[in-house]
């Protein structure tokens, strides 16, 4: 597959006869939202984990050094914390084309981190999805590989170091442990102490 997906999300899933959809952040999305909103609410997804498995060509790294990035795996029984977004369909030409590099979008159910009201705990929204069959896929690697990835990265969005700690950051503004990121953060500041 491409890692150009904004053609194929457009024609998979045309969203225009909707009035609103949730799209549900797990990596910049939490913490960049550059985008018009209705509402916000932190919220999580179950039987996927966050893995910086995902090249980046356009934002944190170049086509000839990739950065590395977010993208989530199947986990079963695991759980996965960030924001969602409540938006209009048009919203998608801007999410469509900051998520070009590989990511397809897919509704899976979202719960709501404070829903006292167990009652109407969840709803349905959209996630972007990099798959290991996408182009700019790059898959595992140790915590002190990926760090040194991260370390020597960066593109028209920034270093690929800012990706990773304002991630970290804005985890643990919502009192939420990722033991992957936090791991690779870690690795990170042995590296760049300075950071
Ligand atoms: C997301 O944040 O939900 C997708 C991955 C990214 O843009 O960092």
């Amino acid at each position: 597959m491409s890692h150009n997906t904004i053609a194929l999300n457009k024609q998979r899933q045309p969203l225009d006869h909707l009035e609103s959809v949730w799209l549900f952040g797990y990596g910049s999305l939490i913490y960049k939202a550059d985008f018009p909103y209705l509402q916000r609410k932190p919220a999580c997804i179950y039987n996927w984990q966050r893995r910086f498995w995902q090249g980046s060509h356009d934002h944190r790294g170049t086509p000839q050094a990739p950065g590395r990035v977010l993208t989530l795996i199947e986990a079963p029984g695991e759980r996965c914390a960030g924001m969602a977004y409540q938006v209009t369909p048009d919203t998608f030409e801007h999410l469509d084309h900051r998520e070009k590099n590989g990511y397809l979008r897919v509704f899976t159910d979202l719960h709501w981190l404070d829903a006292p009201d167990q009652s109407d705990a969840n709803t349905s929204g959209l996630v972007y999805l990099a798959s290991a069959d996408n182009e700019a896929y790059l898959g595992p690697a140790s915590d002190e590989a990926i760090a040194t990835h991260i370390a020597r990265s960066a593109g028209p969005s920034g270093p690929n170091s800012e990706y990773l700690l304002k991630l970290a950051q804005a985890l643990r503004d919502m009192n939420e442990h990722d033991a992957h990121v936090f791991a690779i953060e870690r690795e990170l500041l042995k590296l760049t102490p300075e950071c």
